[in-house]
């Protein structure tokens, strides 16, 4: 029962953000020097994980699989602890390959020359985004740089909350609970 009213307050307050509608002049919720300087300290952290890129000593490699867009045409995802400022969450990183009509066996061969971008997500502390499991989301390019929407704006942070229909959060929330596609082992 306790699960059931969360759960229902939770609700409520999705339904305020998405007819809360424009972002007024505070702008979106991602995008912003504190989502920017936060993305930057967890690739710093993936850096020293083994999990930025696809090369390198210390490097960690995934099995990789056929994807679906948007993600690519190839993937591997990678699951791990991170901790940033003193804060300890589950860190899922996804590989994302291409180009189109790129094989499994190509990836293999050449992972490097074939890395198209790197969707993140990192479980922030309680507050950060209770209504979506706290999530913070990023997307860089393979040298360590944020890649931006249509609109310009960096995607780091909560992308694109308040906006059902685009957007990380939107789509993963159609994967259930924990908003996790490929798994149910981390809450
Ligand atoms: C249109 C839907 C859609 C959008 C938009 C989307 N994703 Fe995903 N995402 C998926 C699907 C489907 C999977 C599972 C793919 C697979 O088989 O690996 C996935 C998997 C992932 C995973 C692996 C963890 C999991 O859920 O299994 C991460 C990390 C991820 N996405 C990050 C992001 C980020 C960051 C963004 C925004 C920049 C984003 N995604 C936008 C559909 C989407």
């Amino acid at each position: 029962m306790k699960n059931l009213i969360a759960t229902l307050a939770i609700g409520g307050v999705a339904v305020l953000g998405v007819t809360g509608g424009v972002y007024g002049q505070s702008g979106p919720p991602f995008g912003q020097a504190e989502d920017t300087d936060y993305a930057a300290k967890l690739w710093s952290v993936m850096e020293e994980m083994g999990l930025a890129g696809v090369t390198g000593e210390n490097v960690i490699r995934g099995f990789p699989y056929e994807g679906i867009e948007p993600h690519g045409f190839v993937l591997d995802t990678l699951y791990a602890t991170a901790t940033i400022d003193g804060h300890s969450g589950a860190l899922v990183v996804k590989r994302n390959y291409g180009p189109e009509g790129v094989s499994v066996e190509e990836v293999q061969a050449d992972a490097a020359g074939h890395l198209a971008a790197l969707t993140v997500m990192f479980k922030r502390e309680d507050g950060y985004d209770d209504e979506n499991r706290n999530w913070f989301w990023a997307k860089y390019l393979p040298d360590g740089s944020l890649d931006k929407n249509p609109a310009g704006v960096e995607l780091a942070g909560r992308v694109v909350k308040g906006n059902a229909e685009a957007g990380c959060i939107a789509c993963h929330a159609s994967a259930g609970d924990d908003m996790l596609y490929t798994t149910d082992h981390i809450q």
